[in-house]
C-alpha cells in the first residue's frame, strides 16, 4: 500500500497498522451476526445513499463493522473518536486503508486533537450524527447553527449522550429527532450489564493483573453498567460494595445481596473503586484521604469526571507510572493512591471494550435507527424517540436464532386469554 493508493482523507497513527487491524475487524466480525445481515441487506437496498453521516464512537473492531455496515447502505461516513484513550490504531489503519472510510482517532490524542476532529466530523456537514456521549451534537448546537438545516437527525449510544439530550430538549435547543439508542431491550440488557461486566474487569486486570477474590471492590452507583460490575466482581471472589444516590436502585443493590453504604463508610474499606454514575466527582478529596493505603480507583462511565483528579493531584506530591494504566499517585499524608487509566473509561483505555457478541445487538439498533431517520425524515417531531419495539424484537429474534436458541409461540387460545378482561377467578 503506498500513501497514493489511500483515496481518503484521514487523522490515524499509522496506515502501516492496517493489515492487523483487518484481521481482528473480521475476528469480530464472527460475532457479529445480526449487523453481518443488516449490511448484507443494506448492500442490496442501499437505504442511505446520499446521505453524510458522521459518527463519534470509540473506534474498535465492533465499530469498524458498523461502519462498514453503513458504507454498504450507501452512506458517505466519517468516523472519530468518542474517547481519546479509547481508539485501536490498527482498526482505524484498516478502515482507511481497506475500507476507504475517513478516520480521525489516535489512542492517546490529545483534548485539542479530540476537539479538532470533533470539527473534522461536522465539517463533513452530516445529514446524520451517530454520537457517542453527544460531543457532536453539543459542539453543533453550541457552534454551527448554520448547519442546523442539514441535520435529519442523532442516533444516542450511551446513557450520558442521552441524559445530555434531554437537558438540550429541555432547554429547547434540541431541533432534530434524537433516536434512543442506548434505552432499547436489546441494547441496555445486554451492552450496558453484560458489556460493561465483563469489559471493565478485563481492562482492570489487563492493568494491574490484580487478583479479584477476597478484595473489597466498592461499586460506585448501581445503573445498568453498575450492576454488570457488581455481578461480575462477585462471580470472581469480590466482596462488593454498592453505593447509591438513588433509594430504589439501593433497595435493588441490597436485595441483590450487596452491602450498601455511603461512599464516606466505603472509603476506608475498599480495595479497589470503580466509579459509573454518569456524574462528577463521586470520589473527592475527603474519600482519597480516609482510603486504604495503595486503594486502587478507576472509571467505567463515559467521561473523566467521576474521580476527582484535579483534588488528588493537590494532595500529591510524586506520581509515577508503575505499568501501563497504572498510575501512583504518593500522597502528602504518606498513602498511596493508585489510578487506572487516567480515570478514563477503564474498559476502554486498557482493554478493548465490550464484546462483540453483545455490541452486535447495539450497532444492530444504530444502523436501524440511521434506516427509520432516513425513512420518517421530516414527519418525526424534535427530541428523543424511542427504537420502536418491533425493531427491538426483531434484532432479538435475530440474535437468538444466531445464537441457535429457540423458544416457545403463544397458542391460539394463550392470545384470546391475554387479550381478554373478563376471566377472572
Ligand atoms: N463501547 C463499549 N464497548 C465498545 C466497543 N467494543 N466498541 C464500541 N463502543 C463500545
Amino acid at each position: 500500500m503506498t500513501a497514493t493508493s489511500i483515496k481518503v482523507q484521514y487523522d490515524i497513527k499509522d496506515t502501516q497498522l492496517a493489515a492487523s487491524g483487518k484481521q481482528r475487524i473480521e475476528w469480530a466480525g464472527r460475532e457479529m451476526p445480526v449487523l453481518a445481515q443488516i449490511r448484507d441487506r443494506f448492500a442490496e437496498e442501499k437505504p442511505l445513499a446520499g446521505i453524510r453521516l458522521a459518527a463519534c464512537c470509540h473506534v474498535t473492531t465492533e465499530t469498524a463493522n458498523l461502519a462498514i455496515a453503513l458504507k454498504a447502505g450507501g452512506a458517505d461516513a466519517v468516523l472519530i473518536a468518542s474517547n481519546p484513550l479509547s481508539t485501536q490504531d490498527d482498526v482505524a489503519a484498516s478502515l482507511v486503508v481497506d475500507h476507504g472510510i475517513p478516520v480521525y482517532a489516535i489512542k492517546g490524542e490529545d483534548n485539542d486533537t479530540y476537539h479538532r476532529h470533533v470539527q473534522t466530523a461536522l465539517d463533513h456537514r452530516p445529514n446524520i450524527i451517530i454520537d457517542d456521549g453527544s460531543d457532536v451534537v453539543a459542539t453543533l448546537i453550541k457552534e454551527r447553527q448554520e448547519q442546523l438545516s442539514e441535520i435529519i437527525g442523532t442516533t444516542e449510544e450511551t446513557t450520558t449522550g442521552i441524559v445530555r439530550l434531554r437537558a438540550m430538549f429541555k432547554d429547547g435547543v434540541l431541533s432534530f429527532p434524537a433516536m434512543n439508542v442506548n434505552d432499547a431491550e436489546t441494547k441496555h440488557f445486554f451492552d450496558n450489564r453484560y458489556g460493561t461486566g465483563q469489559s471493565t474487569l478485563d481492562g482492570i486486570i489487563r492493568a494491574t493483573n490484580v487478583l479479584l477474590a477476597g478484595k473489597a471492590v466498592v461499586v460506585v452507583g448501581y445503573g445498568w453498567c453498575a450492576k454488570g460490575v457488581a455481578m461480575r466482581a462477585r462471580g470472581l471472589g469480590a466482596n462488593v460494595i454498592v453505593t447509591e444516590i438513588n433509594p430504589v436502585k439501593a433497595i435493588e443493590a441490597a436485595m441483590d445481596g450487596f452491602r450498601v453504604m455511603p461512599m464516606a463508610e466505603a472509603a476506608p474499606l475498599g480495595d479497589l473503586f470503580v466509579t459509573l454514575t454518569g456524574n462528577k466527582h463521586v470520589i473527592r478529596g475527603e474519600h482519597f484521604e480516609a482510603m486504604k493505603d495503595g486503594a486502587m480507583v478507576c472509571n467505567s462511565g463515559h467521561f473523566d469526571i467521576e474521580i476527582d483528579l484535579v483534588a488528588l493531584k493537590e494532595m500529591t506530591s510524586e506520581v509515577r507510572t508503575v505499568r501501563s494504566f497504572t498510575e501512583e499517585y504518593k500522597l502528602k499524608s504518606g498513602k498511596s493512591v493508585i489510578v487506572l487509566g487516567e480515570g478514563r473509561l477503564i474498559n476502554l483505555a486498557a482493554a478493548e471494550g465490550h464484546p462483540s457478541a453483545v455490541m452486535d445487538m447495539s450497532f444492530a439498533n444504530q444502523a436501524l435507527a440511521c434506516e427509520y431517520l432516513v425513512k420518517h425524515q421530516g414527519s418525526l417531531a424534535p427530541g428523543l424517540h424511542s427504537i420502536p419495539t418491533e425493531v427491538d424484537q426483531e434484532i432479538a429474534s435475530l440474535k437468538l436464532k444466531a445464537m441457535g436458541i429457540g423458544i416457545d409461540t403463544l397458542t391460539a387460545e394463550q392470545q384470546i386469554y391475554m387479550n381478554s378482561w373478563t376471566v377472572g377467578t
